[in-house]
């Protein structure tokens, strides 16, 4: 039992910090999910300050250069776990992550390891806790965004929509891995040399059928873009939220000459409506917080963000 959180909140102190934290989080969105509790298998960075309390630990992670998971942050990632609730947080909060950071400070190859990054996931509308992130160097990358389904968009006209065919993969993996390279760009994703083989080996599979489905879009039977979604079937993302079932999409890419034609809006139109068809209630995506192309777009569309990732990286 870690005995400074004891020291405040008595003798179950992780079930009542977890539920604190849920009840806070919930008044804050209710759209987010529980959530997991806190492992005590490690000394929890601990802080109790104006009647407010927080408590957190670190998860590290390790993936081969060429592996799917190098593909979307760093080879070593240290993903931050923090739970707070009081009238107070942001001080509270504060402190954790300065524990935290500390203990990673003091790691022996801290300073070796460029490959690396830390990273923390908190409610988009809790902003109370924003100016700690900004202060310790974390910047605010991705966005999970949400879409309530119930409200319908009709498809712009002018671009035709279809179903994505096996013969389609050379092309869908050239657009993917532009799509990729341009997340680059915007310095959120990393640039691996196995690139282009994991996403012709990921897309061949979405073209295999579900829980993936893949949209090319045509203007003038010639093609302009594709978007690439999943149906709603249990997946790790889709517990981040409380609405259910819910869809995701995980690729829009439209040819920058075909591009603010309205094409990028058909291909949404499309997926939104497939989803329909399939009962989801909602649709959860990711998108870079600063990429100007398509941030207003998803907020055009009727998205609206629930999580966002904060990154600190040491490359
Ligand atoms: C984002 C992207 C898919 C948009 O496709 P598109 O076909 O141009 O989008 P649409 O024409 O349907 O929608 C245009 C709307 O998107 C936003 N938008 C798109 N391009 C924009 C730009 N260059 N500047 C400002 N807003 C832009 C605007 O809200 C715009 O509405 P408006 O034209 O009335 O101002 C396309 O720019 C693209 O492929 N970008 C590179 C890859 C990428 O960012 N993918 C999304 C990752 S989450």
């Amino acid at each position: 039992m870690n005995k400074r959180l004891a020291a405040s909140l008595g003798a179950d102190p992780i079930a009542l910090l977890m539920e604190r934290h849920d009840r806070r989080v919930a008044q804050i969105d209710p759209r987010i999910a529980p959530a997991p509790p806190l492992a005590e298998d490690q000394e929890l960075a601990v802080s109790s300050r104006n009647g407010s309390v927080a408590a957190g630990r670190i998860e590290e992670y390790r993936f081969g250069k060429d592996t799917f998971e190098a593909l979307w942050g760093a080879l070593r990632r240290h993903v931050l776990q923090v739970r707070v609730f009081g009238p107070d947080p942001a001080a509270a909060f504060d402190e954790v992550l300065a524990g935290l950071l500390s203990q990673l400070g003091a790691g022996p190859d801290a300073q070796l390891d460029t490959d690396r990054s830390t990273v923390l996931t908190w409610p988009s509308l809790d902003t109370a806790c924003a100016a700690p992130l900004v202060r310790h160097g974390f910047a605010p990358l991705t966005s999970l965004v949400l879409k309530r389904l119930a409200q319908r968009t009709d498809p712009p006209g002018g671009t035709t929509v279809r179903p994505a065919r096996p013969d389609d993969l050379e092309r869908l993996v050239g657009q993917a891995e532009r799509l990729h390279l341009f997340e680059t760009q915007l310095g959120v994703l990393p640039r691996r040399a196995a690139l282009r083989t994991l996403l012709a080996d990921e897309l061949a599979g979405a073209l295999a059928g579900e829980p993936s489905f893949v949209l090319t879009a045509l203007i003038d039977g010639v093609p302009a873009g594709f978007l690439h979604g999943t149906f709603p079937h249990g997946a790790w993302i889709e517990q981040q939220v409380t609405t259910e079932p819910t869809g995701y999409l995980s690729r829009l890419f439209v040819e920058p000459e075909a591009r603010r034609k309205s094409v990028g809006q058909a291909l949404v139109a499309a997926a939104h409506a497939k989803l329909r068809a399939r009962g989801a209630q909602a649709v959860l995506l990711h998108h870079s917080l600063h990429n100007p192309l398509a941030a207003p777009l998803w907020a055009r569309v009727g998205y609206r963000p629930v999580l966002t990732t904060w990154t600190r990286n040491y490359g």
